[in-house]
């Protein structure tokens, strides 16, 4: 009797990228509750890693390891859950697949971890199920699923309005270094907005506008520039809650980092440096003043979600 081997078709892995904001300018909240942004996303190489699984049958189950494991439900509130649920909707394939999710990107951090999963769960069990979706009708189901989830398929660096969804390419000469201080526990994203809301009252907000000094920077490869142009309107309203991301953003200062800013909705801070070498020591630097949980370098932007497996 010969032993069955396995079907290399029956399971796909997908890698999708984290994300910093260099630019965040955030409008009042509509009817709808969301903000309208104007904000320039940057994929960075800390990334999540979904495998699919063929389970005929079995109906959708999730599996985490990595970052955060043991925090990320493992039920129907998972992105990346409802990913896969919402393709079968779409598509009438059978939703039973079983999803492991190796977890690269820090959990709640503001650098769209859940996105990511989304995004690598929509492309792996496109791919699993053969329901070769267009680029657009995946971005769709995306944008569904959640603001950050179709920047999480661009991939690159891309200037993004309406809720983030709408995205336009940047031009970028180059590879930028970052290093990411990764924060104890997490923060909430609406309640990050509901703060926003809150400090800003009554106060006529302005169209949401990405500063020009940001697009130069990038398009001329400019790091000191571009450090020194950072900016996220939601940083003040993080750091009304955790106010401890005050000293982690000092911390990155003192450690000679071009720029330093609240990453998306925190608690991650990004800081920008000048090469690998530089990120390195920043790095170093940032673990001696003991302010964060650990320190990540990452060099951006990389490629959205694709198929490695
Ligand atoms: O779209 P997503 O589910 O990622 O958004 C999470 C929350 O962040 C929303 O429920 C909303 O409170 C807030 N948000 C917002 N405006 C945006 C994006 C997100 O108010 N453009």
């Amino acid at each position: 009797m010969t032993a069955a081997l396995p079907d290399l078709d029956e399971q796909v892995t997908v890698r999708a990228p984290g994300k910093v904001n260099l630019a965040l300018s955030v409008a009042g909240a509509g009817a709808d509750g969301y903000h309208s942004l104007a904000t320039v996303f940057q994929a960075v190489s800390l990334h999540d890693d979904v495998t699919a699984f063929a389970d005929a049958g079995a109906g959708l189950s999730v599996s985490v390891s990595g970052e955060g494991a043991g925090i990320v439900p493992l039920d129907e509130t998972n992105l990346a859950w409802r990913a896969a649920e919402l393709l079968a909707q779409h598509t009438g394939a059978d939703p039973d697949v079983r999803l492991h999710v190796s977890k690269g990107i820090p959990l709640a951090g503001g650098m769209a971890g859940g996105s990511a999963d989304a995004a690598a769960a929509l492309v792996a069990c496109d791919a699993l199920w053969g329901t070769k979706l267009s680029r657009e009708a995946m971005h769709d189901l995306a944008a569904q699923l959640g603001s950050d989830v179709p920047f999480a398929l661009h991939g690159g660096t891309a200037l993004g309005l309406g809720r983030g969804d709408r995205l336009t390419s940047v031009l970028v000469r180059g590879t930028f270094h970052w290093v990411f201080a990764l924060a104890e526990g997490g923060l909430s994203t609406p309640a990050v907005y509901g703060k926003l809301d809150e400090r800003r009252g009554d106060l006529v907000v302005p169209e949401p506008r990405v500063p020009d000094a940001v697009l130069t920077a990038l398009s001329a490869g400019d790091a000191v520039a571009l450090g020194a142009a950072l900016v996220n309107d939601l940083q003040p309203a993080a750091l009304d809650l955790r106010p401890d991301l005050r000293r982690v953003l000092e911390a990155g200062s003192e450690s000679g980092a071009l720029g330093g800013i609240v990453s998306g909705s925190g608690p991650t801070c990004a800081f920008l440096a000048r090469d690998h070498e530089h990120a390195l020591d920043i790095a170093v630097r940032m673990t001696s003043y003991g302010v964060c949980r650990t320190v990540r370098a990452a060099h951006a932007p990389v490629a959205g979600t694709r198929i490695i497996g």
